[in-house]
């Protein structure tokens, strides 16, 4: 209960954009300041130096160029472009090639066409050099549009893309059967947005039986999944249905947050376990930093800490 108030009441504020304005000033200006906890950087290049030292500490990585509800065609093709030299420059960095991306951001909400085409833009840029792009899942609203995509993609032979699943969502059990099936590699999660009942699960208990109940049957039937998440209850029900299972530690990854739990990160990194950070920068972080917050409301007080000593 407690956790669908605090969702909701940080993702109104995330629309704010008065606070949007006041947080991107202040919230990433020095190299102590909050938004430094969960985001990698403002610029590409903060991104791959974390990148680096992520993969120096035996981790992997996967660079996400913050950004999402573009609202017009000019946005969306700003983003793509962003995303193509995002590509180039990894590329020329030498860091791991593997990219998440949000439709929003190439237009889903504005004209499904024009954002096919955008992924697509970004697909053909990546195959060469072996990149592996992630969609990650927005909105329910979003998720049957945001399928179609993916699947048009997929019919055309791109097999260097795979999909976000929620638990939350009602609706995930059956595309996470569906989907594996075909071969669509999944990164499973739990949801970080506010939805109603009629589409999702609204306890925290309900979600969690259905993220372990999905993980269950990636394991035992997907490709390579992703189990996404800081649970260290559900990361030992995994490692346990692994070991049930025999299936090797190279037959899936771990993924977690940049900056979250970074105690569990290092123990799974000397237990042996693949663990994928998720890496996000740019400028348009405010979003992304106020579901994080509404994740665990807790996390104000490091903001406040780092706004009084920056002071
Ligand atoms: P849960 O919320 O139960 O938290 C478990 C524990 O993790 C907490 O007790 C706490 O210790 C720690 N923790 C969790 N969140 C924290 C925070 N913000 N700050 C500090 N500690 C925290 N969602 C989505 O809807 N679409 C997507 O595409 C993605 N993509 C994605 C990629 C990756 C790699 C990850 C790890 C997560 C996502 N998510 C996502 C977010 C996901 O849906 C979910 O909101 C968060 O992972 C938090 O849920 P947990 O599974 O960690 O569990």
């Amino acid at each position: 209960m407690l956790s669908a108030i605090s969702k909701s009441f940080f993702h109104l504020l995330a629309r704010s954009r008065g606070l949007e304005a006041l947080a991107s000033r202040v919230g990433m200006a020095r190299p102590t300041s909050f938004g430094r906890r969960f985001i990698a950087g403002e610029t590409l290049d903060e991104a791959i130096a974390a990148a680096r030292a992520i993969q120096a500490g035996g981790m992997n990585v996967t660079l996400d160029q913050l950004g999402e509800s573009v609202t017009t065609i000019s946005g969306a093709d700003a983003a793509t472009r962003i995303y193509l030299q995002t590509v180039d420059a990894i590329v020329g960095a030498g860091v791991e090639r593997n990219i998440s991306l949000k439709l929003s951001q190439l237009g889903l909400n504005i004209d499904r066409a024009t954002c096919t085409d955008n992924l697509r833009r970004i697909l053909e840029a990546s195959r060469p050099h072996d990149f592996f792009v992630r969609i990650d899942m927005e909105e329910s609203s979003t998720v049957p549009a945001t399928l179609e995509v993916f699947q048009s993609v997929w019919d055309q032979g791109s097999r260097h893309v795979g999909l976000v699943l929620q638990s939350a969502l009602y609706r995930s059990e059956e595309d996470a059967r569906r989907l594996s099936d075909a071969g669509v590699r999944i990164r499973l999660v739990k949801g970080a947005y506010k939805e109603p009942k009629s589409v999702a699960y609204q306890k925290k208990a309900d979600v969690d039986a259905a993220f372990v109940r999905i993980m269950d049957q990636l394991l035992r039937t997907g490709t390579y999944p992703a189990l996404a998440t800081h649970d260290p209850a559900i990361i030992d029900a995994a490692k346990r249905m692994a070991a049930a299972n025999r299936i090797g530690n190279d037959r899936y990854e771990f993924q977690m947050l940049y900056g979250i739990r970074r105690d569990l990160q290092a123990a799974l990194v000397a237990e042996g376990f693949r663990l994928r950070l998720y890496v996000p920068f740019g400028t348009q972080w405010f979003p992304y930093f106020m579901r994080r917050l509404g994740e665990r409301p807790a996390n104000l007080a490091f903001v406040l800490r780092a706004l009084i000593r920056d002071r």
